[in-house]
């Protein structure tokens, strides 16, 4: 035995406890060279056979391996016994921890109960982009020139002649371009319009359409249709009042006031604009006016959501602040 073997045996002894891969693979590393019949004490046993000019340094490096190994040896029982622990400590019986959810927009639930309710009775949902012609927007829905709508301080136009459009009625106008009589749609979206911000304005809000076109519909379904959406909405006990009112594209048109308890007490509450589709609009889109009659009605969901949820501000809506939208 000399000191060169001596240096294999270090690094073959650190190596393998540098690598052992579990606590036990360590353990046996261990009993190995540090054991009772391990490799070092074997060494020390072997100090009188080195030669005589390396003695002192071989006694000083074999000492130093044993202290050396034993202090991996523990350092590394410490992180493989930790890791050992945390495995034992996971119960998978416990329930597991869940990301923090979000929760639905005041806006999509309202819009959500709305075609639910109308899906209910044969509506099906349309769609149409919130950029818009000035045919679709205004002039096939029978809207005039002069019409203070078209004013370009309440709409917004684009460069290129179109604009965004201010209502979602142009709906009306591309479905029945594209489909025949019998139609029964309704079709939610973004508005846009120039308003100042306020308490109770927004330039970009949304609303819900709706059109029922086919031979002889009256305004007995129109009333029997927004009953109907009434009581769905808000409960049995709720009244409806019509309140005569123009819409370029609605002959007769209304506004339409629902009854219903609100912060404890009971009044009139303006929820929608509606009418008979006006015969004007139906020749815009090569429907025979002697043919088919309809109804129509428009209603601003931001204004549903506050009045059911208590929102003072709508700008509540759309500052989407947790602390407000995780109440819903
Ligand atoms: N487009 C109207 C508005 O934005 C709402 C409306 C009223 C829609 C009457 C209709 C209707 O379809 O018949 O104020």
């Amino acid at each position: 035995m000399n000191l060169r073997e001596l240096n294999q045996i270090r690094e073959f002894a650190l190596a393998e406890a540098r690598e052992a891969p579990t606590a036990e693979a360590l353990e046996a590393v261990r009993i190995k060279y540090l054991g009772r019949n391990g490799l070092l004490p074997d060494v020390m046993a072997q100090l009188k056979e080195v030669p005589a000019e390396e003695k002192p340094l071989f006694g000083k490096a074999a000492n130093a391996l044993k202290n050396e190994l034993t202090g991996l040896i523990k350092e590394r029982q410490g992180t493989l016994t930790s890791v050992i622990k945390k495995r034992d400590a996971f119960d998978p019986t416990l329930p597991g921890l869940w990301p923090p959810l979000g929760s639905e927009h005041p806006i999509s639930k309202v819009t959500a109960r709305i075609t639910e309710i109308f899906q209910s009775i044969g509506f099906t949902v349309a769609d149409g982009p919130d950029i818009e012609t000035v045919w679709n927007n205004f002039d096939a829905l029978n809207t005039p020139a002069d019409h203070p709508s078209r004013d370009e301080q309440d709409t917004f136009y684009l460069n290129s002649g179109d604009l965004l459009r201010c209502h979602t009625s142009p709906v009306q106008v591309r479905y029945m371009g594209t489909h025949q009589p019998p139609i029964r749609i309704i079709a939610p979206g973004r508005c846009y319009r120039r308003d100042t911000p306020d308490a109770t304005h927004s330039a970009n809000f949304h609303q819900v359409e709706g059109l029922f076109v086919a031979e002889k519909v009256s305004m007995a379904d129109l009333k029997g249709t927004l009953a109907y959406f009434a009581k769905q909405f808000l409960g049995e006990d709720v009244k409806i009042r019509f309140r005569p009112h123009f819409f370029p594209f609605t002959e007769p048109s209304f506004e339409v006031d629902f009854f219903f308890e609100i912060g404890g007490k009971s009044r009139w509450i303006e929820i929608l604009g509606a009418g008979m589709v006006d015969p004007e609009v139906f020749k815009k889109v090569d429907y025979d006016p002697d043919k088919v009659t309809g109804f129509a009605f428009g209603m601003g969901i931001e204004r549903l959501a506050m009045i059911m949820y208590g929102i003072k501000d709508i700008r509540n809506l759309y500052e989407n602040d947790v602390r407000f939208l995780s109440q819903f």
